[in-house]
């Protein structure tokens, strides 16, 4: 090809956010997909395009609505319409619904202005009457190829308005039938298991409406078609609401067959009253686009909560190893057993202990305490210092289980403000796990709660927080104030949960925090903004541990994910090995919940000796790729492997659940190597087939290797270093 001819042929570098005047286009680029939307010819807003990326803004055209065929037809399943109101000819799930002061319960949005601001764009809307508007929110990550969408509702009338439904927005894939839609659904002990359905025509609805993000559903899914999708191929369209309240998802197959996924607040038991001159923000709604299958979905999902969410994002760091009381010692805890527990502790190489429940007020059982957060002084007569220096002294940061938003009925709390708990005037006060919940909402209560953990942390030293939820909303009243604000309660009592953990933040920059709520009650990308690691789920037992972080990292990053090795048998009366238990947990960050009194002298050593292994691999599982290999649901062997961002370190996982006489481990084929790297093998046992000391990554990738893993719950670990 002549030179002048590549001149000619070459594509202009293209601003990430830009406004295509000619086509009344916006495009957002990422540096893998593209996002489009239009004006169309009614001057309402249009999605056009969202998918991998595209590099010429010619081969775009302008948005149009359909026509009508039939007077049955909606038009609106026709035109992808980026932000509907409800109002006029609209049976799909509207983004926004509102009703006026004079009863009008219509609203129609057409564009007014907008303003791209580097990797922003806000979109201006009004209704086509009244001085109702929503400002729509995009930004753009680049690096990670996510688009982010929230909005904003104003009531700029002279009047109140009632807004009965406030979504981020809505995602549309291209239109077809035959999607499938991947989701995460579980319960306590059993949270994040990962479900595929195809998507049929109607809605399917993932939802919360207790209060928090729920172990129940997570506010993710994905897409894609005719099943066509694995870990490694196939075009892959998924997102996740940054909200740990009430969240709703709805997954819609129209009657012109177009696949949309609307969501943000959940509008069961909404109507957010907006006085004149005030506004409702909706949650964040992240969505991204692959063509390389649900495995690289998670690693876009990872690489963003690691860059753009987290709280170390400008300073990433591995999470330390952590101890927890809980399973040892549950509400039985005091200076004496958990000193006992720390030097123990200390041994293996644990960095963070951690005492939860129990320590505080009256709490000797799940009856009492909640709310008096003040130290028990029959269990600490030296106060929290004696320990918490202890622990210093044996060089492990101290943190403590807090549980913030919670009374029992049986606590100085809630006998001096019986107000102050979640309630209905003369109605029951339903109770679960004998507490009540607190009406966070209020900023008295936001107020106190602020000023009792700042105490505690000012007045301790305390580098971490494990700040737990151990039930959902009942009787969501808020009599004190006014009857038509009373259902904010849903919006207000997240923000001000945020804005708790965000001013504690901003004054403790050295304090970190895990978000648990009975184990993976409140795992989302809200939360996920404030703290540094959740709690998985309050089923520690190693095998069941297999699916249930398969289904967390579909969405969530293994950084995040805590895991613990504890006792058995557990739970469901499982028991496998030490060195199991460890290497499941140190797939995430690893923390360590076992009764350390119990353990002998070969456990400790096993233990100190995986402590040290998780130590030299956890910038690789934590801050790298994984790759899912094998699945635990699939068959009787699983495997994950994590890449470390500079290639340099590999490791590879892998289990079998139960053994058949004679029957091999599947070959493992590795991923993500440079073929024509050399790599190192450390074994950590006997389990690797063949005296295989070096290989080319092309070996690994393509002959594979083979594992000889016998006996139920049998597991390896493989260490690959690239030879320089
Ligand atoms: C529920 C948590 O998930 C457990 O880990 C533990 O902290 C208990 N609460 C304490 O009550």
């Amino acid at each position: 090809m002549k030179p002048f001819i590549a001149f000619f042929l070459a594509l202009p570098m293209l601003a990430q956010v830009r406004f295509v005047p000619s086509k009344k286009l916006w495009v957002l680029d990422t540096d893998r997909t593209s996002y489009v939307v239009g004006i169309n010819e009614e001057n309402s807003l249009q999605n056009v395009y969202w998918g991998k990326k595209l590099v010429r803004d010619d081969d775009l055209a302008p948005a149009h609505t359909a026509p009508e065929h039939a007077s049955f037809d909606s038009r609106e399943s026709m035109t992808n319409e980026e932000y509907p109101g409800w109002g006029g000819l609209r049976y799909n799930e509207p983004c926004v619904k509102v009703t006026l002061a004079d009863g009008t319960r219509d609203l129609v949005l057409t564009y007014v202005s907008h303003d791209i601001r580097g990797d922003t764009l806000e979109i201006h809307t009004k209704d086509i009457r009244y001085a109702l508007t929503v400002d729509l929110l995009y930004r753009v990550y680049a690096h990670s190829g996510i688009v982010e969408k929230r909005s904003v509702i104003r009531n700029r009338t002279g009047q109140p308005v009632v807004v009965e439904s406030a979504q981020s927005g809505v995602w549309y894939v291209p239109a077809g039938e035959g999607y499938r839609l991947s989701y995460l659904n579980g319960r306590w002990a059993g949270e994040t298991q990962l479900r595929r359905e195809p998507v049929e025509p109607g809605k399917k609805v993932l939802e919360s409406r207790r209060g928090n993000t729920s172990h129940f559903l997570n506010p993710w899914f994905a897409l894609d078609y005719q099943g066509a999708a694995d870990e490694e191929h196939g075009r892959v369209w998924f997102g996740a609401i940054g909200w740990s309240g009430n969240w709703k998802l709805v997954v819609e197959e129209t009657p012109a067959q177009q696949v949309r996924v609307t969501g943000g607040l959940n509008d069961f038991d909404f109507g957010y009253l907006l006085k004149p001159g005030e506004s409702l923000e909706t949650p964040a709604f992240y969505g991204g686009f692959t063509d390389r299958g649900f495995g690289e979905s998670s690693r876009i999902m990872h690489a963003f909560e690691r860059e753009e969410i987290l709280p170390d994002r400008a300073r990433p760091h591995p999470r330390p190893v952590l101890y927890n009381s809980w399973e040892a010692t549950t509400f039985d805890v005091n200076e004496a057993g958990q000193k006992q527990l720390a030097d123990k502790a200390a041994k293996i190489g644990v960095e963070l202990f951690v005492m939860d429940d129990g320590w505080f007020g009256q709490r000797n059982d799940d009856h009492a305490g909640l709310g008096d957060w003040t130290v028990n002084p029959q269990k600490f007569p030296n106060g929290l210092k004696g320990l918490i220096d202890y622990v210093n002294g044996l060089g492990m940061k101290f943190g403590l289980w807090v549980e913030p938003e919670m009374v029992n009925p049986n606590s100085d709390l809630y006998r001096a403000h019986p107000d102050w708990a979640m309630h209905f005037n003369d109605r029951p006060r339903s109770e679960a796990r004998n507490q009540l919940i607190l009406n966070m909402a209020r900023d008295d209560v936001r107020d106190h709660i602020f000023t009792v953990l700042d105490k505690l942390v000012s007045e301790n030293h305390i580098e971490f927080l494990k700040w737990d939820m151990n039930r959902h909303f009942g009787e969501p009243g808020w009599p004190e104030v006014a009857v038509a604000e009373q259902k904010q309660i849903w919006v207000k009592y997240v923000d001000n949960v945020y804005n708790i953990i965000d001013r504690l933040r901003a004054k403790h920059p050295g304090l970190e925090i895990e978000s648990c709520s009975g184990g993976g009650g409140r795992v989302d990308l809200g939360i996920l903004k404030r703290v540094d690691e959740v709690w998985t789920s309050d089923n520690t037992e190693a095998f069941d541990r297999l699916r249930i972080q398969e289904g967390f990292t579909q969405a969530y990053a293994p950084k995040v994910m805590m895991a613990w090795v504890t006792d058995v048998p557990n739970l469901n009366g499982r028991s496998t090995s030490l060195k199991y238990r460890f290497l499941v947990a140190m797939q995430g960050s690893l923390g360590i919940g076992s009764n350390l009194n119990h353990w002998m002298d070969a456990d400790f050593a096993l233990a100190s000796r995986m402590v040290a292994i998780d130590k030299e691999i956890r910038a690789t599982v934590q801050q790298g790729n994984l790759y899912r290999l094998f699945s635990p649901r699939e068959g009787e062997f699983t495997a994950n492997q994590y890449v470390a961002q500079d290639g340099k370190q590999t490791v590879l996982f892998a289990f079998l659940h139960s053994q058949q006489y004679l029957r091999r481990a599947p070959i493992v084929y590795l991923r993500g190597l440079d073929e024509h790297a050399v790599y190192r093998l450390k074994t950590i046992d006997d389990k690797l087939v063949g005296k295989l000391e070096t290989a080319s990554g092309a070996y690994l990738m393509n002959h594979g290797i083979e594992l000889r893993l016998g006996g139920d719950f049998d597991g390896t670990l493989l260490i690959l270093e690239r030879v320089p």
